[in-house]
């Protein structure tokens, strides 16, 4: 959700913010823009699109050599992703340019406020940005610098942003200020970076500050400063960022999403990783709730958006089984607005890969208002969800640039498991040895995940034979009902496809009046273990392979019972039926991958999406 870079220092920045934008522009891509300081004066490009519209607006119109820069690329909320509308905004003096992620939500008053003062400021864009833009070079004109500006301008916004300006008379220094927003610094050598993350500026420096709220920070070649938004010296979170810039490049892969899909393995034993102790016991270190704190929890609320709310409605069954503990799950953006009951006694688990969706943010404030604790299971170190949280489990999928979520995905699944088996030990509602081999079982699934990949290729021959479909449906039954939904999720995002999963169940209830003469069903079968499932999964297939359907059913390894049934099988391993949403996605991720890939789609990049939506 909108992509944010500013540089100061030595190199040009204008390929510094550009390279900086080529590796956030999975944030938004509705258009791209950058200022440079040259001369006291501001030059800038902008253009609606991708990046690349804007690469080649600089390639015909070249900018002039300037070692302080910013850049953008968007997501649009308010007004239309046109040139006009895209960042850099100026001040009606073209002093300040201005970079914006987020909302101002009380930018229609502040623009009245604008207007009714003067016809010279008229504005020109219909963004809530440019208002602030306005803002400040109005401060500026009464001769303070740009740092002091952007506090008396944050003191008047409302909402959530990220803001990052720069001022023609000063080429020293990039200001930035945010409020529920992501932004980190770069630290360098000479040089210092900002970015909405660590991506931005990974290529020059692994050495980052994490910002705390409501702050406003200075950079300049020389280093930074913080304060707070009424000029109180504030002090950032140094770290060190452990994966460096291949992780962030396609590895010779067409799409980062399908490297991100063979990453699976790696990103899952990762995941994995320094969880037990000498004694075998399960130890999760950034857990920060004390044992007797989880022993008092009575009630379990899970809430996260899009495949993370997928995994959560996984983690309700792996969760319920081993702790005997109730779990709801809810989507974030409907959970604060629907009066929750939750106190001390309940814990809130916040699912979130990027650590910064406004709509699970928000719910984590309300939820602590009531008391409750919040644990976070996160990808993002240094983001604001897990800051924010009592409690985090970090996944360790490594930086993930495609858009529909794959790895984040299996490492938020493992990372429930995880919780769900910790609360049981210390709850003693399982045994060790109970632990310990679900523990070991979890640690074989990088080597089922290798196996279903290596068989990618018969997926991807039955996803372009379906090109054309204007159709597909998806199935299953216990945690392959998750599985089902997150591959239908798949193909909305990826193929334009319309494509809705169901509990198998349900079928006979409404959706199978959908099934139509050759419409394919992909069928998430259970393990054979659990045999009533089985049974009325296959109960499920012949009702709609009855009405024509096309059934493709994807069964573990030698169930010949399923084989008569499906018009195509894809094997899966044999794993235990809690543990079977960590192989079946993979191959519907292949599914929707591929599908769109020859329908023609940027998988990447899909229509109207992005990565981290940072606006409610
Ligand atoms: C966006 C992305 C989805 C993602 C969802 C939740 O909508 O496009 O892929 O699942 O946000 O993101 P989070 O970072 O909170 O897991």
């Amino acid at each position: 959700m909108c992509g944010i870079v500013g540089y100061v220092g030595p190199r040009q920045a204008q390929d510094v913010v550009l390279d900086g934008l080529r590796r956030l522009e999975y944030r938004g891509y509705d258009s791209a823009g950058i200022a440079l300081v040259v001369d006291d004066a501001i030059v800038f490009a902008k253009k609606a699109g991708k990046l690349a519209n804007l690469e080649k607006a600089i390639a015909d119109a070249p900018l002039p050599p300037a070692t302080t820069g910013i850049g953008h690329t968007r997501w649009a909320t308010h007004g239309a992703p046109n040139d006009v509308n895209a960042h850099p905004h100026l001040g009606f003096g073209r002093r300040v340019a201005l970079v914006h992620n987020g909302i101002i939500e009380n930018f229609a008053e502040l623009r009245a406020r604008i207007e009714a003062d003067s016809d010279e400021l008229g504005l020109v864009s219909e963004t809530d940005t440019e208002v602030a833009a306005q803002l400040l070079e109005l401060q500026l004109a009464s001769d303070i610098d740009l740092t002091e500006a952007m506090r008396r301008v944050c003191t008047q916004l409302e909402g959530a942003f990220t803001l990052v300006a720069v001022d023609a008379h000063d080429p020293s220094r990039v200001v930035a200020a945010r409020r529920s927003s992501p932004l980190v610094v770069g630290l360098g050598d000479g040089e210092t970076f900002l970015g909405s993350d660590v991506a931005a500026f990974i290529e020059h420096t692994r050495e980052a500050l994490e910002l705390g709220q409501d702050q406003v920070v200075t950079i300049t070649r020389s280093g930074v400063e913080i304060t707070d938004f009424h000029g109180n010296p504030q002090e950032g979170r140094r770290y060190h960022v452990d994966w460096d810039l291949s992780a962030a490049e396609k590895e010779g892969h067409d799409w980062f999403m399908r490297k991100e899909i063979f990453e699976q393995p790696r990103a899952v034993a990762d995941s994995l990783l320094g969880r037990r102790t000498a004694e075998g016991l399960l130890q999760l270190d950034e857990m920060r709730l004390s044992d007797q704190e989880l022993r008092d929890i009575d009630k379990i609320i899970i809430i996260a958006c899009g495949t993370s709310f997928y995994a959560g409605m996984v983690a309700k069954y792996a969760i319920e089984h081993w702790t005997r503990v109730p779990v709801e799950v809810e989507l974030s953006s409907e959970f604060r607005y629907r009066d929750p009951i939750v106190d001390y006694s309940t814990l809130v688990v916040a699912i979130s890969q990027s650590g910064e969706t406004a709509d699970t943010l928000q719910a984590i404030r309300h939820a602590r208002t009531q008391r409750s604790k919040v644990l976070a299971i996160c990808n993002t170190n240094g983001s604001t969800i897990p800051r924010e949280s009592d409690a985090v489990i970090y996944t360790h999928a490594g930086p993930e640039i495609g858009v529909a979520s794959t790895k984040g995905f299996l490492t938020q699944l493992v990372a429930c498991y995880l919780l769900a088996l910790y609360l049981a030990q210390v709850k003693g509602t399982r045994f060790g040895d109970e632990i310990t081999e679900v523990v070991m079982q979890l640690e074989a699934i990088p080597a089922h995940i290798e196996s279903v990949l290596d068989s990618a290729e018969s997926v991807y021959e039955l996803a372009r034979s379906l090109v054309g479909t204007p159709s597909v449906l998806y199935v299953g039954r216990h945690a392959g009902y998750p599985v089902a939904l997150e591959g239908a999720l798949k193909l909305k995002e990826l193929a334009y496809l319309h494509a809705e999963g169901f509990a198998a169940g349900e079928l006979k209830h409404g959706p199978i009046a959908l099934v139509e003469d050759g419409m394919p069903v992909l069928c998430v079968v259970p393990p054979r273990g659990r045999d009533q499932l089985h049974d009325k999964m296959l109960s499920g297939i012949q009702e709609v392979r009855a009405r024509g359907a096309r059934t493709i059913c994807l069964a573990e390894e030698g169930d010949d019972r399923v084989a008569p049934y499906a018009d195509v099988l894809i094997t899966l391993p044999r794993v235990p039926v809690l543990l079977q949403p960590l192989v079946a996605v993979v191959p519907l991720q292949l599914f929707a991958c591929e599908l769109a890939s020859a329908m023609g789609h940027d998988v990447d990049q899909p229509r109207n999406l992005a990565k981290s939506v940072t606006v409610e």
